[in-house]
């Protein structure tokens, strides 16, 4: 009598199996977790790999949010990994050019570290020159973020999360970050910025990711396409002066797609100062929700990627101080000069010292909110 109970049992749990297995739904999407290593201060990192049907893998860490490794079908649909990184985390830790990183609490650069809010004046971390520039010395590109992981139907979904306490950095209020990475079968990853404070602070947050679509050592036979008739000038230190400047004409003009490297050389006083593209361009249509904000594609590999986002600028990045020094991943030689671009969706520089620029300010029960999408095609 035990016996055949057993076997029913098993012959039952047999056919649940077989059944389940015909019926698990189709998996259209895989995130995997694995450990990537330790901070210098023994703190594990997690690495988190998205995978869709379309030939789409994003690797991300819970170091800085950074995104280590991002493949897009080429061509002739083979797996090409378009952004530049590095192998550890030790060398994430020692010596980043903010590749693949998040950003905050304040994307670019605030004049001499110093705005003034409600009254009072703030003194922020001088990390450039002068300046501030991408949140200090610790920004959150060097933070551990808490993951968690949404498998959902239309995307594999991985969240990050950090609290910024009063006063880090020098900035007031205590701000609790969430940003959600979202890989759709369309080849686009989304970043979703959300935050709120307990104090009046000023935030900007972006994604700091070099793109190299190619297989060549830099990015100027790269074209590129800027949804911009304006950019902001800037002074010796890379602060905008104020003024906004039409691009019709000029070095700056991306309006149609233009070889990067086409007048990166000319000896303009702009061009100078950035040392080549280091400027942010005063996106067209503001206010009206996503739109595309550029366009780059490489003719050789077939890869296109356009950029949408809801923020009113964006900040073109050549690559200027990439100089043959930084190690390369899987391989033994270095990044050299202008060998990725970055394309940091934002508001603009500065902006808490000049009332003419769109506001930047955080005040509490209000909810900052901004949207970018990184789509590929080939
Ligand atoms: C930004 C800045 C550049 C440079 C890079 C990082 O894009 O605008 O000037 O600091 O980050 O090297």
């Amino acid at each position: 009598m035990h016996l055949t109970i057993k076997k029913i049992v098993v012959s039952l749990l047999f056919v649940m199996a077989i059944s389940s297995c015909n019926t698990t739904p189709k998996q259209d999407f895989i995130i995997h977790k694995d450990h990537f290593g330790e901070t210098k201060d023994g703190k594990p990192v997690e690495r988190y790999t998205l995978s869709n049907l379309s030939g789409m893998r994003v690797q991300i860490i819970t170091y800085g949010g950074i995104i280590t490794s991002l493949e897009v079908p080429d061509a002739l649909g083979r797996p090409k990994d378009v952004v530049l990184g590095y192998d550890t985390l030790l060398q994430y830790e020692k010596s980043n050019p903010y590749f693949g990183a998040l950003i905050g609490r304040y994307g670019n650069r605030i004049a001499e570290g110093k705005f003034s809010l409600n009254n009072k004046e703030y003194t922020l971390v001088q990390n450039d020159g002068k300046n501030h520039l991408h949140g200090g010395n610790k920004g959150f590109d060097k933070v551990l973020w808490t993951a968690e992981t949404e498998l959902l139907e239309e995307g594999a979904r991985l969240k990050l999360y950090y609290l910024s306490t009063d006063g880090e950095e020098g900035y007031p209020g205590n701000l609790t970050v969430e940003v959600t990475y979202t890989l759709t079968q369309d080849n686009s990853l989304a970043v979703t910025y959300k935050a709120t404070t307990d104090h009046s602070t000023v935030l900007n947050l972006t994604q700091h990711s070099y793109f190299n679509l190619g297989e060549e050592e830099d990015i100027l036979n790269h074209e590129l396409l800027i949804n911009a008739d304006a950019y902001l000038p800037v002074d010796e230190t890379l602060i905008p002066t104020g003024e906004i400047e039409a691009v019709g004409g000029t070095a700056f003009d991306f309006k149609t797609f233009k070889a990067i490297g086409k007048d990166i050389e000319n000896k303009e006083i702009q061009l100078l100062r950035g040392l080549g593209y280091d400027h942010c361009w005063v996106l067209n249509d503001q206010g009206t929700g996503l739109r595309t904000a550029a366009l780059v594609k490489h003719a050789v590999s077939g890869i296109q990627m356009e950029v949408l986002t809801d923020e009113p600028g964006i900040q073109f990045y050549s690559g200027n101080f990439l100089d043959g020094t930084l190690p390369k991943k899987n391989s033994s030689s270095f990044y050299g000069h202008r060998s990725g671009l970055c394309l940091e969706t934002q508001h603009y520089p500065n902006s808490p010292n000049e009332p003419s620029f769109p506001s930047v300010v955080l005040n509490p029960g209000e909810a900052y909110s901004s949207k970018t999408i990184f789509k590929f095609s080939n």
